[in-house]
């Protein structure tokens, strides 16, 4: 993509990457994408604003030459340290040898541990100013947002805040990159949600610490490292990470998240009739198979919701495997408070159901029902698993 014109002298010029299967080695992104956005600011100073994946290299270097020649760069501001924004730190400064890294104390350790970068490294203090004439860049540290050496960049003159990780979200960019330009809001809003519940969502106070910290700070462009930049709506995506953060401290949405394994169909028999349930109660579920769906897509869910119902059978005496995989994402990123069922089948003697009750405890769950049954479901067994969805649902008002 050409680079695109933010602000006057302030250049978007990221790159997509659509061949990464998983973001961290982790996390799909095979259809959805994502970008790494990088800003140049065009001054008596050349400034770059993050940077991308090393995969990415010759096309950053592309999007910069079309602003200015690369080797003319004084600055790199490094927001953060993680390779996605970082790869290509050391085949910049190739090209630009005398360039200055401005990024906070905590990265200074390690851009020499990822690259060997000792020299022409400044640390800046939160809320250091640098004049560029005729812009102005202000450094906001932001620990644990996501890492503990981020910091927020602000471009005073133009009102542009690069935020890095903050604000950002999966997804690559479909041509339009501003939020007023975008048909598709909803993709990005929904990426963005999934972006936070695997990469941020650990961190719900320092987020909010820095949103805190912004307030005073009139902002006209959100210029992410991921996603779409907003400028028509910028307190959108500020707020929407407002929200989730607060997920955390004040509880989530009302809604249920009904998570299933089955190995022969019996299990899955009681999941539509739990879901019936459910549904008559009035409440919004959505439903995953943990077998086919990663988990990345079911800490979303998961992270907004009130309840959630797990249906897995018991395997060699313990709970279905992939079941106890997704339930240990969901107590690595510390998904707590929240009302649990549990249905499932079993062969010989149960276990899943005492597992379950151990997940209970670790994730600071209440475990309201847990039913453990022979075989294959009765039609009175149906009738029961459907009252227990009602039930359920109508416990989380
Ligand atoms: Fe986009 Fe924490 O890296």
């Amino acid at each position: 993509m050409p680079a695109v014109n933010v602000k006057p002298g302030i250049y978007w010029i990221g790159v997509n990457d659509r061949t990464t299967d998983l973001f961290e080695g982790l996390w799909p992104i095979t259809s959805e994408g994502v970008s790494y956005n990088a800003y140049v600011i065009d001054g008596e100073r050349k400034v770059l604003v993050d940077a991308a994946k090393d995969i990415k290299g010759d096309a950053l270097l592309d999007q910069i030459a079309e602003v200015f020649d690369p080797a003319l760069l004084d600055y790199i501001v490094i927001n953060h340290m993680e390779p996605d924004h970082t790869g290509v730190l050391r085949t910049l400064r190739r090209i630009a040898p005398n360039v200055t890294f401005l990024c906070t104390s905590r990265a200074v350790k390690m851009l020499e541990n990822y690259y060997q970068v000792t020299d022409n490294v400044h640390a800046v203090e939160d809320g250091e100013v640098l004049d560029l004439g005729p812009h102005q860049l202000q450094f906001h540290s932001a620990p644990m947002v996501h890492w503990p050496e981020t910091m927020l960049t602000y471009e005073t003159t133009q009102k542009v805040l690069f935020s890095c990780d903050a604000f950002g979200g999966y997804g690559a960019l479909q041509g339009a990159i501003f939020d007023d330009q975008c048909t598709a809001p909803e993709f990005y809003e929904r990426e963005a949600l999934r972006y936070y519940a695997n990469i941020v969502a650990l961190f719900p106070k320092p987020v909010l610490k820095a949103i805190d910290k912004l307030a005073g700070i009139p902002v006209d462009v959100v210029a992410p490292s991921h996603g779409l930049l907003w400028r028509k709506h910028p307190e959108r995506i500020i707020e929407l990470y407002q929200k989730w953060a607060n997920y955390a401290i004040e509880g989530p949405e009302l809604g249920v998240t009904l998570l299933y394994g089955t190995m022969y169909g019996n299990t899955e028999k009681m999941v539509e009739a739990v879901a019936a349930g459910v549904a008559r109660a009035g409440m919004p579920v959505d439903i995953f198979d943990v077998r086919h769906i990663h988990a990345s897509y079911i800490l979303s869910s998961v992270y907004t919701c009130s309840g959630v119902l797990i249906g897995a059978p018991t395997y060699e005496g313990e709970l279905f495997p992939p079941m106890a995989h997704v339930l240990d994402m969901l107590n690595r990123k510390r998904i707590q408070n929240r009302k649990l069922a549990y249905f499932g089948s079993f062969g010989w003697s149960g276990g899943a159901r005492r597992e379950i009750a151990q997940w209970a405890e670790k994730l600071k769950w209440e475990l309201v029902e847990s039913w453990e049954f022979p075989g294959g479901p009765t039609s009175q067994d149906l009738l029961k698993a459907e009252e227990l969805g009602y039930t359920f649902a109508q416990s989380l008002r």
